[in-house]
């Protein structure tokens, strides 16, 4: 198939042509304008129309393209085009409708998530500017778009330092496939380190979606008691080393009941506790970690006291940057989250004090009652 591209007029005639080889190349070229168009672009708008009449081709190959041209224009005429695609005959042509079905099915629900986080953070854009003006507004915004470049950036490097022994490993494996004595040994361990490396890439990027979720915070009073042992479960289930864990002692009155949202401050004490229990993993006594809670005026103490391998200075400062990680499988979002959950969400503290070689103690700081206005 020759590879140049037709200019507009003679795509339009190539859509046309009565040899099948030269419509197939043609649709395949108008996916590409798709790609890239705006919709109401009339060059656009007499694209659409000819792949609309190509989707009943005798070849089930031209169909098939129509099909998946149709994934990337939000034209509503391809609505009809792909539903009688998904009854075609051809299995192809009614699996290429079906995942263009998908796409546009997707990419409408990003683009209606886009405009709704648009306007909301308008709106609070516009609420700082009655309070700030205009040069509070402003400087809102720079702030605000420079963190957002920074942990772009830092995702980046995180993403890419994944990636690259991922291409290494790829091209080891090929090597290993073109060996004249080939031996399934060093094929497996290949296989098996790229399993590691995307599990550890799914990770980073889970992690990465529960940091930046911005999920709808409900808050009750709550019995702190009850948190705090759902944690313990969920951080003792999440260890992976199945064979020792220390043991958790919870000293936590009854009594103290907290206003929170539930499932967010569970998941800041199961990070906090999975790090405690993670600190013994090269410690060789399994000392207990202690959950002890105090009130004090209107304030909850919560503490989690280890006695694993403990942070240097440095380390303790570090702990709380995110993608920072001293863990082979870790991913440097457990401790941010909590912070966030604690001090931005439930408008509290969380102070770390740590001791290399002797344990950290995770001070959690909340107002038992949450103010009058909401957050
Ligand atoms: N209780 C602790 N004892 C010793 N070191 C800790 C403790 N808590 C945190 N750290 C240090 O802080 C680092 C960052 O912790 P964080 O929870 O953010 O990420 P992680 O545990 O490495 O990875 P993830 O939580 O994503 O599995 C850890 O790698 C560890 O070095
Ligand atoms: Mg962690």
């Amino acid at each position: 198939m020759a590879t140049e591209d037709f200019g507009f007029g003679d795509l339009l005639c190539a859509l046309d042509s009565s040899d099948w080889s030269v419509a197939l190349r043609a649709v395949a070229q108008s996916e590409m304008r798709l790609r890239n168009s705006i919709l109401g672009d009339p060059e656009v708008e007499q694209l659409v129309a000819k792949l609309s009449s190509l989707a009943s081709h005798s070849k089930w190959e031209v169909r098939r393209a129509v099909a998946n041209a149709a994934a990337h224009a939000p034209h509503s005429v391809f609505e009809g085009v792909l539903a009688r695609l998904a009854l075609d005959d051809n299995r192809r042509v009614r699996q290429a409708a079906e995942y263009a079905s998908l796409r546009r099915r997707d990419s409408r629900h990003a683009s209606t998530l886009g405009k709704q986080h648009e306007e909301r953070i308008n709106s609070a854009l516009d609420n700082i500017e009655v309070r700030f003006g205009p040069i509070g507004r402003d400087a809102v915004k720079r702030v605000s778009e420079q963190i957002a470049n920074t942990f772009a950036r830092e995702l980046y490097h995180e993403v890419i330092k994944l990636l690259s022994p991922l291409a290494i490993s790829a091209e080891r494996l090929q090597k290993h496939l073109l060996e004249a004595n080939l031996t399934a040994e060093p094929l497996v361990e290949e296989a098996n380190r790229i399993g590691r490396r995307v599990n550890q890439l799914r990770a980073v990027l889970d992690g990465m979606r529960a940091y930046t979720a911005q999920p709808v915070l409900s808050f009750r009073p709550e019995v702190l008691h009850e948190l705090v042992n759902e944690a313990a479960g969920l951080a003792i289930e999440s260890n992976s080393d199945k064979t020792s864990c220390a043991p958790i002692e919870i000293r936590v009155s009854p009594s103290i009941d907290i206003d929170a949202s539930r499932s967010r401050l569970v998941q800041a004490f199961t990070n906090i506790l999975l790090n405690a229990i993670e600190s013994y993993r090269d410690v060789d006594s399994l000392n207990p970690i202690g959950v002890s809670a105090s009130v004090e005026e209107r304030l909850v103490t919560i503490t989690v006291d280890d006695a694993g391998c403990g942070m240097s200075a440095e380390a303790q400062r570090d702990a709380l940057t995110l993608f920072s990680t001293s863990k082979s499988d870790g991913t440097g979002f457990g401790l941010p989250l909590a912070v966030k959950i604690v001090e931005s969400e439930h408008g509290g503290r969380l102070h770390i004090d740590s001791v290399k070689g002797r344990g950290t103690s995770v001070r959690i700081l909340i107002p038992k009652h949450r103010e009058a206005e909401s957050r």
